[in-house]
């Protein structure tokens, strides 16, 4: 396709229509990871899906299944952003949901978080790097600004980073996670946690003080006393 046409995408005309009107060409998304998706192309996380299930803008296109775009509350307080989909998210199209995502709803409800009331959870790429290998900076990239569009769109009050990855991915943040977990970070005037991601507590199952599931503990508790604190205050 022209990047001309993929270009027409980002016209007022075009902007001024939600995904689903008549009209909408999802073949129109910029296939390039050259071509930038401003703030402001979608009008809700729902339109991601019909973009990101056809997206070329990294070779994990090539690959995927589904492209892996939410699960849970898009008006949620709490966002959660994985590395990206394994092979069950591929097959069913939404992120956690194999053993890591088991894992992550029990650390959640341990605290009484509900997935579908409290929390959004997405993925820095939205489609599965092949053998769950770490996707590569140039795809995290072109993947970067329909994560950017999810956080305007949900406007969460607390972004959790589960893993390095997206630590990284997001932030920028180079810093190992073993070194940082736990600590509050602003992003963007965002109000953000590096946590473990849950293949890694999976990986290392003692529960003795000081293990990493017994950091998570700390950390999960901390961060839903922070919610309940902004739940107070506005
Ligand atoms: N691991 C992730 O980081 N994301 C998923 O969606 C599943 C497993």
């Amino acid at each position: 396709m022209a990047s001309d046409e993929q270009l027409n995408l980002f016209d007022p005309v075009s902007f001024s229509e939600p995904a689903s009107a008549p009209g909408f060409q999802p073949e129109l998304i910029p296939t390039s990871a050259k071509i930038p998706i401003p703030p402001g192309t979608y009008r809700s996380t729902q339109e991601l899906f019909p973009h990101c299930d056809r997206c070329f803008r990294c070779g994990l296109g090539n690959t995927r299944t589904h492209a892996v775009v939410e699960r849970g509350n898009p008006q949620a307080p709490i966002m959660i952003i994985g590395e990206g989909p394994g092979q069950n998210e591929d097959e069913q199209g939404l992120p956690f949901v194999g053993k890591s995502g088991q894992l992550l709803e029990k650390i959640l409800a341990s605290v009484e978080l509900d997935t579908s009331r409290d929390v959004y959870i997405c993925n820095i790429v939205k489609c599965r790097p092949p053998e769950n290998r770490k996707p590569t900076a140039a795809e995290i990239a072109a993947c970067k600004p329909y994560l950017l569009e999810q956080i305007r769109l949900v406007d969460p009050k607390i972004i959790l980073l589960t893993g390095a990855t997206s630590l990284q991915g997001l932030l920028g943040e180079k810093r190992g996670i073993t070194k940082i977990r736990g600590e509050w970070m602003e992003w963007e005037g965002r109000l953000c946690m590096p946590i473990f991601h849950p293949a890694y507590l999976l990986r290392n199952p003692s529960r003795e003080t000081g293990s990493p599931k017994w950091l998570m503990w700390q950390d999960i508790q901390n961060v839903k006393n922070k919610l309940d604190e902004i739940r107070a205050t506005s």
